[in-house]
């Protein structure tokens, strides 16, 4: 008899390939995966601890649940992810309707759990395990659509004041090179034409590789050879971690796609240093400048915190002035979120909630002017869009150009899983119309 599972994802994109990989082990056990909650047998949520408000969110959607086990107590509950790594028996405590809490390094270990779960108990895993849970999991067989991501690096020893992800994901760990060509390629076979390899920071990869060691640059290089696949893009890249060979990647692999994502977090160099970025401003600005000599049309994206502690408005103004120096196609920017554990939230100097969020409102006007800008400028522009799925009005179709901007034409049905010229018309709040050409 099959079993229903209905999964949630929060959180980064790490997330979404776990959540993925998850539902696939659990399919070993019966389980195909269902769109709502309603028609689940077991609920698992994919959970983030990166700010207060996302992982408070756990708690509400939990809430939200308890009506459909009232009414069916065979329903099951589990949590997965860097809330249940960071907070363990702890949300069985404030949720005991929790049947389920899994760790983002042990969930190869989910049908067994599973199994004593089905009987009526608990299930609580959160280890660091010595193995290798990838070598564990079943190999992927369903056919899928056009994009994937593929986790090649997990992990963080870079310790940034603020940040709960060494905590929450340990140690970093990069997997093994032929593992993942041969990960790639089974993807291919199933329909993919645009990987997006992922780490929590995916530029420090390095993984054991023929003849020793490779970097990211050597593995983006060796999965370019891959018929069939034609974009490769990564995320998330700390600046340090920038090296020669990648830059020089992005001038000569053909496809690598020109899109960066390299989050700064703040403009003075008070704050980074605070931070524990161990980089300057100036360093962050010369190393862009590397990166577009080698790629002029390349579109950089960024994340920022606004109201670390001890962060004065002079300093902020320095974040301000770094971004129109820089100048981004989109980024991310987030009110500093004080986290359990990591060395910033006991510092002195916390910015005020009122203060934070008026600096966020600056700082978000003046990156949404630059993200329009950015789209604007793309009119007239000829691009190569890879189509995903129809689009929200009939006979649309939607996909992303090399620049990772959502564009929609007119056109059929059979696009999917195509890449064609399109040249763009009209720049729209977060999407772009083109034309077949
Ligand atoms: N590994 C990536 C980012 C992971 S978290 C990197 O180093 O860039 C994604 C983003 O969340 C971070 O870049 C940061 O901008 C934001 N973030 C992390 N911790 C935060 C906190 N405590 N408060 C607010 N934003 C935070
Ligand atoms: Fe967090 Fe810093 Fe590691 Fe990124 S580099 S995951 S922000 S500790
Ligand atoms: Fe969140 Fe964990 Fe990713 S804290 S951002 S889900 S690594």
């Amino acid at each position: 008899m099959t079993k229903k599972l209905y999964v949630k994802t929060y959180g980064c994109q790490m997330n979404v390939y776990d959540s993925e990989r998850m539902a696939e082990a659990l399919s070993g056990e019966g389980y195909e995966q269902v769109d709502s909650p309603e028609d689940a047998d077991m609920i698992l949520l994919n959970t983030c601890h990166i700010r207060e408000k996302a992982a408070e969110k756990v708690y509400s959607e939990l809430g939200r649940f308890r009506p459909l086990r009232d009414a069916n107590p065979d329903l099951r509950i589990g949590v997965a992810g860097c809330v249940a790594q960071a907070e363990g028996e702890e949300i069985m405590r404030r949720q005991p309707m929790v049947d389920l809490v899994v760790g983002p390094q042990t969930y190869h270990r989910l049908p067994k759990m599973m199994e004593a779960v089905e009987k009526g108990q608990k299930a609580l895993d959160t280890d660091f395990p010595e193995e290798d849970k990838f070598l564990k999991l079943p190999r992927q067989r369903a056919t899928r659509g056009p994009t994937a991501f593929l986790t090649v690096q997990e992990g963080c020893d870079k310790f940034c004041a603020f940040c709960v992800v060494p905590y929450t994901r340990g140690a970093e760990v990069s997997r093994p090179a032929d593992r993942l060509l041969g990960e790639a390629r089974d993807l291919v076979d199933r329909g993919v034409r645009e990987i997006t390899l992922l780490g929590q920071n995916v530029n420090a990869y390095h993984g054991a590789g023929e003849g020793g060691d490779w970097g990211l640059a050597r593995l983006i290089r060796e999965m370019a050879k891959i018929d069939g696949l034609d974009r490769i893009r990564f995320t998330t890249s700390h600046p340090n971690d920038m090296n020669d060979d990648l830059i020089a990647a992005h001038g000569d692999c053909e496809k690598l796609m020109p899109y960066l994502h390299l989050p700064v977090q703040a403009g003075a160099d008070k704050v980074l240093k605070a931070m524990n970025r161990k980089h300057t401003a100036e360093d962050y600005v010369r190393l862009i400048e590397r990166i577009r000599a080698v790629r002029p049309d390349l579109h950089l994206s960024g994340d920022f915190i606004v109201g670390f502690p001890g962060e004065t408005e002079a300093d902020f103004q320095d974040t301000l002035s770094l971004v129109e120096t820089v100048g981004y196609g989109t980024a991310y920017s987030f009110k500093y979120s004080s986290r359990p554990g990591t060395p910033a939230a006991e510092r002195a100097g916390q910015v005020s909630a009122e203060e934070a969020s008026d600096r966020l409102q600056r700082l978000q006007s003046l990156l949404t002017q630059q993200q329009r800008a950015t789209q604007d400028a793309m009119v007239g522009r000829r691009v190569h869009v890879l189509f995903e799925k129809p689009g929200r009005e009939a006979g649309q179709m939607v996909g992303k150009s090399e620049y990772l901007h959502a564009v929609h034409v007119d056109g059929p049905a059979e696009l999917r899983g195509r890449i064609a010229p399109v040249e763009i018309v009209e720049s729209r709040t977060n999407s772009l119309r083109g034309r077949l050409v």
